[in-house]
């Protein structure tokens, strides 16, 4: 078992990694859980993950002498509601879930927000731990204490930062995961790579095709994510350094009206940022031809399909909202981004002239 430590004063937790600790999820959490001891827990999972490892979750935490609760909802996007928070929420008020009790989630990235965001609001706030069985969610999601739910109005757009207490990673649940979610999670290990980390991008571009990612890369990959949210927990500053490749990521999901997945959308969005910024002179000519191959070798597509202006008209409805301007990630190497604050005018300028 590996352990990544999130430095973060009264909040801090460990992130445990290893095949096989599903298994042990209770007696890890009767360990760890601080005073006062946690007598419950609700294991809050989407149905297809509770069909595969509810099981073995509930059973873990029976054996170590948690009384186990369940809450399941239909999987995928449509779910991650203020409906299904309130149902999660009811079911932890009838299983009378208490001040030192606990949530566990059980999945992906939208069980573990959804769940944290619950945790957040049970009783004015109680612990709760992360049991990611997505590879999004390990290396992403699962660390940071982003949690929420989605408005009618747009994504992410009600929530808390709440931490969790304690993460535990088990990487043998990813072999059930289908190749195209498997891919969202390679696509955000390849952003930390370019991000913050030229060897992990190495190592990344020279996989094999199919392989599964090596423990030592997941775990470094955490560690990138968990630097970043130390430095600025509650994102002000280069937290949104994370949004690499995401802004336009998110118009070329609108644009192809979702049938691009998540994953290739942000990998084609970090090539597009990258020709830009080859463009402008930002970064060396290298780079574009290390990224689509360190892409390729993921199982990751490296051509948009989409003209510029589509994506531009796709992007400026997204940020109206939020003013004139856009804040862009620009690679300057590998290893190496930065931020710039663009008026939404020069960005289509910028774009035109890619
Ligand atoms: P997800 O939770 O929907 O999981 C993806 C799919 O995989 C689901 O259909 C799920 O049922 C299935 N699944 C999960 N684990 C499985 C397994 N081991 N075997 C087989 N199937 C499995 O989605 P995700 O990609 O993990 O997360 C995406 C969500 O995470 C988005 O809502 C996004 O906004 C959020 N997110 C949050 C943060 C954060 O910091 N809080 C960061 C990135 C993304
Ligand atoms: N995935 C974005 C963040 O945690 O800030």
């Amino acid at each position: 078992m590996q352990t990544v430590r999130v430095p973060l004063g009264e909040r801090s937790y460990d992130v445990l990694i290893g095949d096989g600790l599903l298994a042990q999820a209770g007696a890890l959490c009767a360990q760890r859980l601080a005073a006062p001891a946690p007598q419950k827990v609700l294991v809050v999972a989407d149905e297809t993950v509770f069909a595969l490892y509810g099981e073995t979750a509930l059973a873990s935490f029976r054996a170590a002498g948690f009384r186990a609760e369940y809450s399941t909802f239909p999987p995928g996007e449509p779910s991650k509601t203020l409906a299904t928070l309130e149902r999660i929420l009811e079911r932890g008020a009838a299983t009378e879930l208490g001040n030192n009790d606990f949530l566990a989630a059980l999945g992906g990235g939208i069980t573990g927000d959804l769940t944290g965001f619950a945790a957040a609001c049970h009783r004015r706030g109680v612990r709760f731990v992360q049991l990611p069985t997505t590879l999004l969610a390990a290396v992403d999601s699962s660390v940071g204490g982003k949690t929420g739910v989605n408005l009618a109005a747009g994504k992410n757009l009600a929530g808390a930062f709440w931490q969790p207490s304690l993460v535990i990673c088990d990487p043998a649940t990813h072999a059930t995961l289908p190749a195209e979610e498997y891919a969202n999670g390679l696509t955000e290990c390849l952003k930390h790579g370019v991000l913050f980390d030229s060897a992990l991008f190495d190592r990344m571009a020279a996989r094999q095709p199919g392989a599964p990612l090596p423990a030592e890369d997941i775990r470094r990959s955490i560690e990138l994510k968990r630097d970043v949210v130390v430095g600025d927990e509650k994102d002000t500053g280069n937290r949104r350094l994370l949004n690499l490749g995401h802004t336009l990521g998110h118009a070329i999901e609108r644009v192809s009206d979702y049938a691009i997945p998540h994953g290739a959308a942000v990998a084609l969005g970090m090539v597009l940022i990258t020709q830009l910024a080859q463009a402008q002179g930002w970064c060396g000519a290298e780079l574009l031809p290390r990224l689509r191959g360190a892409l390729a070798a993921c199982g990751l597509p490296t051509e948009c399909p989409y003209a510029p202006q589509e994506l531009f008209t796709a992007l400026a409805q997204d940020k109206k909202r939020s003013g004139g301007n856009i804040t862009i990630v620009a690679p300057l190497r590998i290893g190496q981004c930065t931020l710039r604050t663009l008026p939404l005018e020069a960005f289509k300028q910028f774009i035109s002239n890619k």
